[in-house]
């Protein structure tokens, strides 16, 4: 059976650990000019966007590149299907000619059935509900700074809607604590709550200060994400005190990282001098994004 990857829900522990391992054999790998695997000679990857994108883009085509294959950038524009296309036509019509496609939208519904019309794998690079090629990257940038998941605290503060769902189940999923501080009305999605709760150790809070302290790894999100831009004046108002800082991040542990998955709006969700103290962090986190990607890329379509 063909696999996709569409969120972390679906992938087992043992998957995400598999999938972190082969993302750091790769960046070995290539850092050390060794012998990469080439096993996605001949492949094609159809990429649809119908948002915008710097690192998704950029970090998937030259992952495939250096795999071997080739990568088709298809924005949802010039594709029939902004033109009212069925999905589950284009799905289908799409897996006459490619090996795999990536997609980025809005609805995880569409995400969905794409993946089910499709007889090729499907990735997932972004929708409101779900961001997981991030969340991999993410957990590959903490191992990498941590050592393990062990005992470590991650508080999310910001907006409750993709990059936090995606990191309640990523983070869970490794044994971490997950505390998310958000205002009341834009917490995480609910039943991903209920999940959280029951499966680990997961706080919902308002308390910035009360959810920040002691925690290993902040992360933080833009208050109004794509598709949401009309809505940015209200929710400056909204997110009034949910920043990060210099003065907040003082009651983390001592060593803690701070991940942004970028675009960073400094000033709202996080201060310019914050942002540049922690920028080495910030940027390897970005870089990630390709090997993670590429272990994707490997384990679907190899
Ligand atoms: N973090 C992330 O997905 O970045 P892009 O929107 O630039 O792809
Ligand atoms: N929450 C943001 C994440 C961008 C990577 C958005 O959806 O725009």
């Amino acid at each position: 059976m063909k696999k996709d990857f569409l969120t972390l829900l679906d992938k087992s522990e043992e998957e995400i650990h598999e999938l972190l391992n082969l993302a750091d054999q790769l960046k070995y790998e290539q850092k050390n000019g060794l012998p990469h695997k080439k096993n996605l000679a001949g492949k094609t990857l159809g990429m649809i966007f119908t948002k915008a994108s710097t690192r998704t883009r950029v970090s998937f085509e030259v992952g495939m590149y250096q795999l071997g294959g080739n990568a088709l950038f298809l924005s949802g524009n010039d594709l029939q299907i902004g033109r009212g296309e069925p999905i589950k036509d284009t799905a289908r019509v799409l897996s006459r000619y490619l090996d795999g496609i990536m997609i980025r939208t809005f609805k995880q519904s569409d995400v969905e059935q794409l993946a089910e019309y499709a007889s090729i794998p499907v990735i997932n690079g972004l929708t409101d509900y779900a961001h997981p090629c991030q969340v991999l990257a993410d957990l590959m940038t903490i191992r990498e700074y941590k050592g393990s998941f062990d005992n470590l605290k991650l508080t999310f503060v910001g907006d409750g809607n993709n990059m936090a769902n995606s990191l309640i189940v990523g983070c869970i999923k490794m044994g971490m604590n997950v505390t998310i501080v958000c205002p009341e009305d834009y917490k995480p999605d609910r039943k991903l709550i209920e999940w959280g709760k029951k499966k680990g150790k997961l706080t919902i809070t308002q308390d910035v200060i009360e959810g920040m302290r002691g925690a290993d790894v902040v992360y933080t999100d833009v208050w109004a994400s794509m598709g949401q831009e009309g809505e940015a004046e209200k929710r400056k108002r909204d997110f009034e005190g949910y920043q990060v800082n210099l003065d907040n991040m003082a009651y983390t542990k001592p060593g803690s990282i701070l991940l942004h998955c970028l675009p960073a709006h400094r000033g709202e969700e996080v201060t310019e001098d914050c942002f540049e103290e922690h920028a080495k962090e910030i940027f390897d986190e970005a870089e990630n994004r390709l090997h993670a990607q590429k272990a994707i890329l490997v384990t679907l379509m190899g």
